[in-house]
């Protein structure tokens, strides 16, 4: 029997450990540490996401303001907001949440964040430090799926990983991270010829292509960590909906632990942002 890695539990103790980080802080810059939230439009997953993580932060001590802005907003007063609160002391960490409008250009928008204030750590400036080693903020996603491993792995050279889904916002960066520990790491894709067989041979999976069910029992080696990123909402035989994962979770007894979904990696990501968020305002001060 698998064992299940806990990702609710993790979240928990690492949202703990943030908030005592907080209280530090905000003795240290005589406020508590702030993230500003930019939300553009009205896609209702989006308000969802943004309300949690608004409430989090509260949670943990830290302040926060949502910036809610019409669907029709020009990209220029989006980058004037973002300029706004570059310079304001008052913020910390800046967020702007995806996917914007498509006459707003994302690239554009994200470049225009401090790579200090960058909770998200899209900026090619952080996504540069990530690929070299050299520190600065790490993306969510990615940063939870670490500590979730890690609660299993101590050392992951010479291990095989494949990750399945080169996103910018997940697959590049987990491959990033895995590099970093030495383990032989293979990205793969929707293109990626043979994935069963590149699978059947990983001591880590880590799943994050948005296709429910995609990773078979079968594929899987004996003794594996599994990962699994994806969450997608499917029908079920009953007519009802439910959550699932990139992995056939009922297939994989012989793993050797793997993430539930949902209550797996989902709850890692926002404690991650406030993590990143408390390391944030920690780089202001010097
Ligand atoms: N939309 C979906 N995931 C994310 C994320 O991690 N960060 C932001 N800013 N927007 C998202």
């Amino acid at each position: 029997m698998s064992a299940l890695i806990d990702g609710k539990a993790l979240a928990r103790s690492v949202s703990e450990q943030t908030a005592e980080t907080v209280r530090g802080l905000t003795e240290r810059l005589g406020q508590a540490p702030g993230l500003a939230v930019v939300l553009v439009g009205n896609d209702p997953a989006s308000e969802v996401y943004v309300g949690r993580k608004v409430r989090e932060c509260r949670k943990v001590g830290m302040r926060s303001t949502e910036h809610r802005l019409p669907a029709a907003t020009d990209e220029a007063d989006l980058l004037a907001l973002i300029e706004d609160l570059n310079s304001d002391p008052t913020v910390h960490g800046i967020l702007v949440q995806l996917p914007l409008p498509d006459h707003i250009d994302a690239g554009l928008v994200l470049d225009a964040i401090t790579p200090d204030k960058d909770v998200d750590g899209f900026h090619p400036v952080n996504v540069g430090r990530l690929s070299t080693g050299t520190g600065g903020l790490v993306p969510c996603t990615p940063l939870g799926v670490m500590m979730l491993l890690d609660t299993v792995i101590s050392d992951y050279r010479g291990l095989d990983a494949v990750v399945i889904g080169k996103s910018n916002i997940v697959g590049k960066p987990v491959a990033m991270l895995l590099l970093e520990r030495e383990a032989t790491v293979t990205v793969t894709h929707i293109e990626t010829r043979g994935l069963s067989e590149i699978v059947r041979k990983a001591d880590i999976v880590v799943a994050a292509a948005g296709a429910p069910g995609l990773v078979k029992g079968f594929w899987v080696k004996e003794g594996a960590v599994i990962i699994d990123v994806g969450i997608t909402r499917v029908a079920l035989p009953d007519g009802t909906t439910g959550l699932m994962g990139d992995v056939a979770f009922d297939e994989v007894q012989h793993a050797r632990a793997v993430t539930p979904v949902p209550g797996g990696v989902g709850p890692m990501t926002i404690a991650c942002l406030l993590s990143n968020t408390a390391k944030a305002a920690a780089l202001s001060l010097g």
